[in-house]
Parts: structure tokens; sequence; C-alpha cells
């Protein structure tokens, strides 16, 4: 038996207004419904309306998980939220989250690996819950994505939607249960490839997400597939033994690619990028909580979590739900 992080509740959130591949056509970006449902198996996202910002949906998001655990927000003795896209440049998001849940005093930061945020909160806030800085830890991810976007680019404006996902953690003497091995990466040679063309430190402005699709998309399956096999690795299990394969929900060519590559059947891997197209940070919970709560993830199933993104950052978690 050891210190590990188990998941004790799920929560997610999404802003009521749902768009449509055919709306965003109507409102004059020049696409079509069946070339982004070829392309990416998106339909439809959610676009925070006024008032709804990135800490707000965390916020609802992580009320869900404490209610899904029957805990009180008060035992939590940290928060991680994963963001691209904070609701001001500092302080952290977090801390917005915390004293919106009424919590005087936690740990709380933000943690920017854009798509693969919420892998690189996660695995911080295990080995945190392992250090025994806390016994509950929230782990968030949570983006308005939709703030950010060029309705001018059609290449990458139809991509991105807005979104929340959270879990609740608790540090438990376990064998086989809980976060059972993580793997992070990063290599910033791939910056120009998926960027944001603006930050305090050089515009001074929010700027637009940019992205060479074609040339991520090629090494999001390399470097997923490579991540999935080492952290199965790490964690002493093989891609037959998985119950869910959990992705972060970018393409839907890219989750079945990658599924192919690895032999795993593609009926175990979770989809909702058809419904909330690609949410960064937000989209591995988001799913989580969404197959969690339709019953297709049980307790005791085998899940790996993946995502990858800009930076380029990837990374991947398998655990004992
Ligand atoms: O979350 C971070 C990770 N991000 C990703 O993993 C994204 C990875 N990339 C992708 O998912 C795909 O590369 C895209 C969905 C972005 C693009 O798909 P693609 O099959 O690589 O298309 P493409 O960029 O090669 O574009 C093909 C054609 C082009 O027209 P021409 O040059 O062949 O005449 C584009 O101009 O499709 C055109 N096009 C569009 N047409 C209608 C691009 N965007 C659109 C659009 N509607 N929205």
């Amino acid at each position: 038996m050891s210190r590990r992080s188990v998941i004790v509740g799920t929560g997610s959130a999404l802003p009521p207004r749902r768009v449509t591949n055919q709306q965003l056509a109507d409102q004059g970006v020049d696409t079509t419904h069946e070339w982004i449902v070829e392309r990416t198996g998106i339909e439809a996202r959610h676009f925070a309306g006024d008032g709804e910002t990135t800490a707000t949906l965390a916020t609802e998001a992580a009320r869900k998980a404490l209610a899904a655990a029957g805990v009180d927000a008060g035992k939590v003795g940290l928060i991680v939220l994963a963001t691209a896209t904070p609701d001001q440049t500092f302080p952290a998001s977090a801390t917005r989250v915390q004293t919106a849940l009424g919590i005087n005093d936690c740990i709380a930061f933000d943690v920017a690996a854009v798509c693969t945020g919420f892998l690189y909160a996660l695995s911080v806030a295990d080995n945190m819950l392992k250090g025994e800085m806390a016994d509950y830890a929230l782990v968030i991810g949570s983006e308005t994505f939709s703030r950010i976007l060029d309705f001018e680019d059609r290449a990458t404006c139809v991509l991105f939607g807005d979104g929340a996902g959270a879990l609740l953690l608790k540090a438990e003497e376990a064998q086989d249960r809980g976060i059972l091995a993580t793997k992070l990466h990063a290599d910033g040679r791939h910056n120009d490839l998926l960027f944001v063309d603006g930050g305090v430190s050089t515009t001074g402005t929010v700027g637009k997400l940019r992205m060479k699709g074609k040339e991520v998309f090629r090494h999001a399956v390399t470097n997923l597939a490579d991540v999935l096999n080492e952290v199965l690795a790490a964690a002493g299990h093989t891609s037959d033994e998985v119950d869910w394969v959990v992705p972060h929900q970018a393409n839907k060519r890219i989750l079945d690619a990658t599924a192919k590559k690895l032999g795993i059947d593609p009926n175990r891997v979770v989809i909702t990028v058809d419904q909330h197209a690609n949410t960064s940070a937000a989209s591995v919970p988001l799913a989580l909580d969404t197959a969690v709560r339709d019953g297709r993830v049980k307790k005791d199933d085998l899940l790996v979590l993946e995502a990858m993104g800009g930076g380029f950052t990837w990374g991947a978690a398998v655990l004992r739900y």
C-alpha cells in the first residue's frame, strides 16, 4: 500500500449557448457543415456569453465534482487550474475559483500547457498529494477559447469551443487504485505551429490563435501513440487491459488514427469532440465526466488519459477509477 491520488468526484460545465456548424456558416464563416464533420467530426460547440468566464465555468465544474463526491469545499487543500485563457493576466484564475467556493486558505494556482494543461495539472496535483501537501485536490481544466478565435480564419475558428471539467482527488492508502502513472513532455522547437499572436510581454495585446493544422496533426498521432505506450509501461499495464481511453478531443480523425496505431478498439475511446469541439485543457476532464455520468466509466475501470497541444506539449496518465 502507498499514498495514491484517487478520483472521488467529477464535474463539468458548458456555457448554455450551443453553436452548430450551420450557425457558423450562417454568421459568415466561409465553411460548410459537411467539411467540418468530414475533416474533424465536430457538429457543434458551446461559446461563453456575457459574464461567463474561465473561472465561472471552472467553479461550476468544481461544485459538481464536490457534490458528486459528497465532500465539503472546506476540505480542499489544493486547487490546480489548467487554462490558456485565464480571466486576467494575474491573479491566477484558480484563486477566483477558490473564493467562489468559499475556501479561505488553500494552495491555488494555474498551469499553462495549453491542450495538455490538464495532464500537467493532474501530474502536479498527484505529486503534491503524494508529498502530503494536501489531502483533497481539485484539478480543473477550463477554457474560453472563443475569446481568442479569429472568425476570419476558417481553418481554426470552426475547431474550438468553451467549457470546463473538474476532478476531486483524495489522497488514500491504496494498492491498485487512483493515479498509477503520469508522463509529460514538451518540445518548444514547435512553438510556431500552434500559438497565440499576442501576449503581455510582447505585443501587449491578447492576440488570436494561429495554427498550421496539417503539421500539428502529423506530430499529434506519433507523439500520442509514443506517450501512451510509455505511460502504460510505467504503470505495468498493456493496451489490451485498458477499459477506456479518454483522449484530448481535437479531431476525431486523430483519435481514430491513434487508436489504430495502438491496436485499441475504437469503441473503447470516449468521444465528445462531436458535441464540444476542442476545448483545450478542459476537453479531457469534460469527456471523463461525460462518460462517468452516462455510465460508461465504472468503478475499477482502467483508464488512460492523453493530450497533445501547443508548445508542443504532450502527456498521458494511467489510472484505476
Ligand atoms: O488541440 C491542439 C491540437 N490541434 C490539433 O490536433 C489540430 C490538428 N489538425 C487538424 O485537425 C486538421 O489539420 C484540420 C482540421 C485543422 C484541417 O484538416 P486538413 O484535412 O489538414 O485540411 P487542410 O488544412 O489541408 O485544408 C484542406 C482544404 C484547404 O483548401 P485547398 O487549399 O485544398 O483548396 C483549406 O483551405 O480545406 C480548406 N479549409 C476549409 N474548407 C471549408 C480549411 N478550413 C476550412 C473550413 N471549411 N473550415
